[in-house]
């Protein structure tokens, strides 16, 4: 620790803190080669409340003397690193059909043919092209995700996952739904969408309570490696919005 940062190793990662916030910046982590260690990634904190970010390459230069400060000796001049960001995380009330983003995510089943709660609408606001489309995918494993063209959405993309149905939590459903979010996560970055509009996944027909479930949400948002650079969890009633913004407040 010095004046300015906190910093501390986990298996195979180091955090950054702010000395005086306590607040996490960056996440390096490293893979072992034979002349010593190069940096595979880093994740960098870009809500502008917690941290003004600088360029990318002013970034660079100065992550690298941040770690050459803790290690105690100077960088190689030429390591690789790859910058990525945290992505921005907001939660709104309103109807998801409607959100202008790259991507929006519906809350389907197996079939994926368009069942009910936001799927339909989210068919019905797409036209019918989209089931045509989805009739040729093979359906979608639970957990799993698949992304389709938003024909006549404001969307570029529709992702598609599939939540669990609440049986106590006993069941999987926590590994479920987290998987949901990384896999739609993956998606995204596959086509390049940087912004993406989340449903709360699983808390209507399939009942999931929903304050567990918007902690999953974010938490995973905030943890999986992407590209997406904002998140908006499009929340359709009051109490749903409230449990977003707690478990956004409480993550930072
Ligand atoms: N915009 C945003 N959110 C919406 C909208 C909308 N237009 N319509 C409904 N919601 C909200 C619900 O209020 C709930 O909070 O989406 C959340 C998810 O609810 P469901 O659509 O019921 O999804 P889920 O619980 O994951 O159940 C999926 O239900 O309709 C079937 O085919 C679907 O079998 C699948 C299952």
């Amino acid at each position: 620790m010095n004046d300015k940062w906190f910093t501390f190793m986990e298996d195979d990662c180091l955090f950054l803190h702010r000395s005086w916030t306590g607040f996490g910046i960056y996440e390096v982590t490293f893979a072992a080669k034979e002349t010593g260690f190069l940096i595979t990634s880093v994740h960098v904190e870009s809500d502008p409340d917690i941290y003004k970010r600088d360029s990318d390459m002013g970034e660079r230069e100065q992550l690298r003397e941040i770690i050459a400060h803790v290690a105690g000796e100077p960088m190689p001049p030429l390591l690789p690193i790859l910058i990525q960001s945290k992505p921005q995380l907001e939660a709104v009330l309103g109807d998801i059909t409607t959100e202008k983003v790259d991507a929006i995510v519906t809350a389907a089943d197996t079939v994926l043919l368009g069942g009910g709660g936001v799927d339909m609408a989210i068919h019905r606001a797409a036209g019918p092209e989209l089931r045509s489309h989805c009739r040729s995918l093979d359906g979608c494993a639970l957990g799993r995700a698949k992304i389709t063209p938003g024909f006549r959405l404001a969307a570029q993309w529709v992702i598609h996952t599939v939540g669990p149905k609440w049986q106590g939590g006993s069941h999987g459903e926590p590994v479920l739904l987290e998987s949901c979010y990384r896999e739609c996560l993956a998606r995204a970055d596959e086509v390049g969408a940087e912004s993406v509009a989340f449903p709360a996944i699983a808390t209507g027909a399939h009942k999931y309570p929903r304050t567990a479930a918007a902690k999953i949400a974010i938490s995973t948002v905030r943890k999986t490696p992407t590209k997406v650079r904002e998140v908006r969890f499009v929340c359709f009633d009051v109490p749903t919005l409230k449990a977003y913004q707690k478990a956004i407040g409480e993550a930072k």
